[in-house]
C-alpha cells in the first residue's frame, strides 16, 4: 500500500464505484432540504433519504458521492483530543433498491485490497457483522475467505446504523488493525473494543427499515445499500498517521495556524488544543458559509457563530492579537477547492463573512473575558464551584458574552 493524498483517495473511491455502474453526484449542501429532523447534514445518506424510501425516483439506482458532513454533539471536545472534529467528508456508494449484500461486500473488499486500488494487506482488515446476520457472515467467510475467528459479531449498539429518523438497518463494518502498540493488550481485544487498535474505516449499512421516530420501525419497500466511509480516517490509514490533524490537506491548514501564532505543534498541550480548534473550526465555518449559512443567534446560524467564536478565542489563547481567520481560510480553500469548486467561486464571500464575525466578536470579547477572569478568580479564591447565574446573565445581557463560551471557560477552571 502506498502513501496517497486525501484528494487522490477521494477521486479513487468515486472512480472505483463509477466503474461499477454508479452515477457520481457532487456533494449535497450541508443545509438539509425539506428535512426538519436535521440542522446540518451529518452523513452521506442524509440528503438522499427519499431515494431510500422510494418516495422519490433517484437519477440512477446506483449513486456514489463524497458528502460534506458536520457533527457537533462533541463540539466542546474538539481540540482536547485529536480524535474529535466537527467537519468531515463521507464517501459512499448507494444502492436504491438495486444491488445488496452480495455485491456490496466484495466491492468493498476489492477497493481496499486490490493492488490496482488501495492495496491494503488483507490481514490488516477485520470485518464485523450484525449478530444475527448469517448472510453477511457467510459472504465474508465463504466468498471472501476470511477465517471465521476474524469475523466479529456485534450487537445493535455497534452494528445497527441509524441517525435519528429515516432509513436504517444492520451493518457490516471493516476495521483496520493499527497494530499492538495502539491496543489495550487485553486478551479479548478485537473490533468493538474501546481502545485505539482497531479503527473502523468502512460501514456497509443494509438499509431495510425506516425509523419512524416514535420507537417503531417499518420495513422499507426496497432493500438498499448505504455506505459510510470517513475519508479522513481512510487517509490516516493510507498516510500512516495517527489522526486527522496529521492528514496532508488538514496538516497544511494546521501549519498555517502555527505559522501565524509562532507556535510549534506538539510542544505544549494547551497550545495543541487551540491549534486543533482553530484548524477544525475554520474548515467547518468555510464549508458552512459557502453553503449559505450565516452567523446568527439561532439554529444552524448559531452553530456557525459558536464555531467561529471558539476559533477566535483559541486564536487569542495562542497569542494572536490581530484578525487572522482569513489567512487560515485561504489555505483551507486552496486545499479543497479542486473537489469543491464552490469554495473558489464564493471565496470572497466566505472571507467577508468570517472577518465580519471575527471583528464583531473582537469588539465584545476583551471586556467580557476580563470580567469573567475576575469572576473565576473570585470563585476559586472562595472555593466555590459555580459562578452565580446573575453574573453569567449580566455577562451575556450587558456585554454580549455568549453563555456557552462562559460555560466552557468556567469549566476549564473546574467551575
Ligand atoms: N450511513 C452510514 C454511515 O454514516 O456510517
Amino acid at each position: 500500500m502506498k502513501w496517497t493524498s486525501l484528494n487522490e483517495l477521494r477521486e479513487k473511491y468515486l472512480s472505483f464505484f463509477e466503474s461499477k455502474g454508479h452515477l457520481r453526484l457532487p456533494s449535497f449542501s450541508l443545509v438539509p432540504m425539506n428535512d426538519k429532523s436535521l440542522l446540518l447534514i451529518n452523513s452521506g445518506m442524509a440528503p438522499m433519504k427519499k431515494f431510500f424510501t422510494g418516495e422519490v425516483e433517484p437519477p440512477r439506482h446506483r449513486v456514489t458521492t463524497c458528502q460534506k458532513c458536520i457533527r457537533t454533539p462533541d463540539l466542546e471536545r474538539v481540540g482536547h483530543t485529536a480524535r474529535h472534529g466537527t467537519f468531515f467528508e463521507m464517501l459512499g456508494n448507494f444502492s436504491f433498491g438495486d444491488y445488496f449484500k452480495k455485491e456490496a461486500i466484495p466491492w468493498a473488499w476489492e477497493f481496499l485490497t486490490s493492488p490496482e486500488w488501495l492495496d491494503i494487506p488483507p490481514e490488516k482488515l477485520w470485518p464485523s457483522v450484525y449478530v444475527d446476520d448469517e448472510e453477511a457472515f457467510d459472504l465474508w467467510h465463504n466468498v471472501i475467505g476470511i477465517p471465521a475467528e476474524r469475523i466479529t459479531k456485534l450487537g445493535k449498539e455497534d452494528n445497527f446504523w441509524e441517525h435519528g429518523t429515516g432509513p436504517c438497518g444492520p451493518c457490516s463494518e471493516i476495521y483496520f488493525d493499527r497494530g499492538e502498540k495502539y491496543g489495550c493488550g487485553k486478551p479479548g481485544c478485537r473490533p468493538g473494543c474501546d481502545c485505539d487498535r482497531f479503527m473502523e474505516i468502512w460501514n456497509n449499512v443494509f438499509s431495510q427499515f425506516n425509523n419512524m421516530g416514535d420507537g417503531t420501525y417499518t420495513e422499507l419497500k426496497q432493500k438498499n445499500i448505504d455506505t459510510g466511509m470517513g475519508l479522513e480516517r481512510l487517509a490516516c490509514v493510507m498516510q500512516n498517521v495517527d489522526n486527522m490533524f496529521e492528514v496532508d490537506t488538514i496538516r497544511r491548514v494546521l501549519d498555517k495556524v502555527c505559522e501565524i501564532s509562532g507556535k510549534t505543534y506538539g510542544e505544549n498541550k494547551d497550545n495543541d488544543i487551540s491549534i486543533r480548534v482553530v484548524t477544525d473550526h475554520v474548515r467547518s465555518a468555510m464549508f458552512m458559509i459557502s453553503d449559505g449559512v450565516i452567523p446568527s443567534n439561532e439554529g444552524r446560524g448559531y452553530v456557525l457563530r459558536r464555531i467561529i467564536r471558539r476559533a477566535c478565542r483559541h486564536g487569542k489563547l495562542l497569542g494572536i492579537n490581530h484578525a487572522f481567520l482569513v489567512d487560515v481560510v485561504n489555505v483551507a480553500i486552496a486545499e479543497s477547492e479542486g473537489a469543491y469548486p464552490e469554495l473558489r467561486e464564493r471565496g470572497d464571500y466566505i472571507r467577508k463573512v468570517l472577518s465580519m464575525e471575527e471583528e464583531r466578536f473582537d469588539a465584545t470579547i476583551d471586556a467580557g473575558l476580563n470580567i469573567l477572569s475576575n469572576l473565576i478568580r473570585g470563585a476559586v479564591k472562595e472555593h466555590a464551584d459555580v459562578i452565580s447565574g446573575e453574573e453569567v446573565f449580566k455577562l451575556y445581557d450587558t456585554y454580549g458574552f455568549p453563555i456557552d463560551l462562559t460555560r466552557e471557560i468556567a469549566e476549564e477552571s473546574h467551575l
